[in-house]
């Protein structure tokens, strides 16, 4: 949408880690809805060329600020320069393997950065939060698909920061009425802008499978390694529910229309409502690609579980949000960035 047709009165954001690539994405969106972006990004799992994308993208550029989010002098100045309507907190650390070999980063990054978070938004009388959370919440011995009343009860430490904030988050919105907060669970963001000039691009081994696959198509690893094929599924391999990262974007700009007439806490699950094999997605993007990937069986990795798909009711009745575009849809778009936008690796 252009940004002069949209019938918003124009409200600054704050998304913390909207240089990363699910910020990037909302962020995108927000500019075209009209919002002024205020980005606070410590750089830490991305880079400043991203923003000057987010500008081509959107045709508007973003604020950016770089800095980290636990540093709550750099919030409170920043919430005392403009008016902030509301934050999109999606600063944060996201391995299940590091977090398994370094929790204190994790809780510290995570649960240490939305209290100092939480603390200067409560101080600079700003209430409305949405924060990103995961289906790593979810008890793995619970068979699919997950709603938001299943039970909890994480695997590992990325996962028990999530739900520790989450619980901090609950805890904050019973102590002052003011507090609108939505926690979005996501199953498993994947794609890329349809431009092909945004998307994702992990420092390091990615731990997500799309752009794992997507280096292995384009020769910069030599293979894929399946984490393990006997798992209790069809194949034999994890079931995850994959989302585009668009459709994703587009369920935060909901959760704020929800929150603006809805205070206190709620959990809602961002998903599609279909889980697909490490199989299924790999054949996918072979068939987007024309042609097949070496790949071969590894051993399971710590803190997988077998299947973890969505119920979306919550998001269909509350936000009126449903995911819309498939599993091809995300190949192909993660795939255009990777050959069109995706900087060289040094
Ligand atoms: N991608 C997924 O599979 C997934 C799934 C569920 C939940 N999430 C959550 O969504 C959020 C965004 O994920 P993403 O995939 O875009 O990750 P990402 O790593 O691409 O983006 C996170 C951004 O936050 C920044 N950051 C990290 N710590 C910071 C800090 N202390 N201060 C300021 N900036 C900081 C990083 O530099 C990065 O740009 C994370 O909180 C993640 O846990 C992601």
């Amino acid at each position: 949408m252009n940004p002069q047709e949209s019938t918003r009165p124009p409200r600054r954001v704050l998304v913390t880690g909207g240089a990363g690539f699910i910020g990037s994405h909302t962020s995108v969106l927000l500019l075209e809805a009209g919002y002024d972006v205020l980005i606070l990004d410590n750089l830490s799992n991305s880079t400043v060329e991203v923003v000057a994308a987010i500008e081509r993208v959107a045709g508007r550029r973003p604020d950016f600020v770089c800095g980290d989010v636990r540093d709550g002098a750099l919030l409170a100045r920043l919430f005392a320069r403009s008016a902030i309507a509301a934050v999109f907190h999606f600063a944060g650390l996201k391995s299940v393997a590091e977090s398994l070999a370094a929790p204190l980063d994790y809780y510290a990054n995570n649960v240490g950065g939305t209290i100092v978070l939480c603390r200067e938004m409560a101080e600079a009388s700003l209430h409305t939060l949405v924060f990103s959370s995961s289906a790593t919440v979810y008890s793995a011995s619970h068979a699919p698909p997950l709603s938001e009343s299943s039970p909890l009860d994480p695997a590992q430490p990325y996962g028990r920061s999530k739900l520790m904030i989450e619980t901090l988050l609950g805890d904050l919105a019973a102590t002052d009425p003011r507090w609108a907060i939505a926690s979005l669970r996501y199953f498993n963001p994947a794609g890329a802008h349809e431009t092909g000039a945004l998307g994702e691009r992990p420092k390091g081994i990615p731990n997500n499978l799309m752009p794992y696959l997507c280096q292995v198509a384009c020769g910069e690893r030599p293979e894929l390694i399946v984490h393990g094929n006997d798992y209790p599924t069809p194949d034999g391999t994890g079931i995850r529910d994959y989302i585009h990262v668009m459709d994703l974007a587009q369920g935060h700009l909901a959760a704020l229309d929800y929150l603006e007439t809805h205070p206190g806490f709620i959990a809602i699950n961002l998903g599609t409502g279909r889980g697909y094999s490490v199989l299924d997605l790999v054949e996918a993007f072979e068939r987007v690609i024309g042609r097949t990937l070496p790949r071969r069986i590894g051993p399971r990795r710590p803190g997988d579980i077998a299947a973890s798909w969505a119920a979306v009711d919550r998001a269909r009745e509350l936000l009126g949000w449903q995911s819309e575009r498939g599993l091809e849809a995300i190949c192909r778009d993660a795939w255009r960035w990777t050959c069109t936008g995706c900087p060289p690796r040094s």
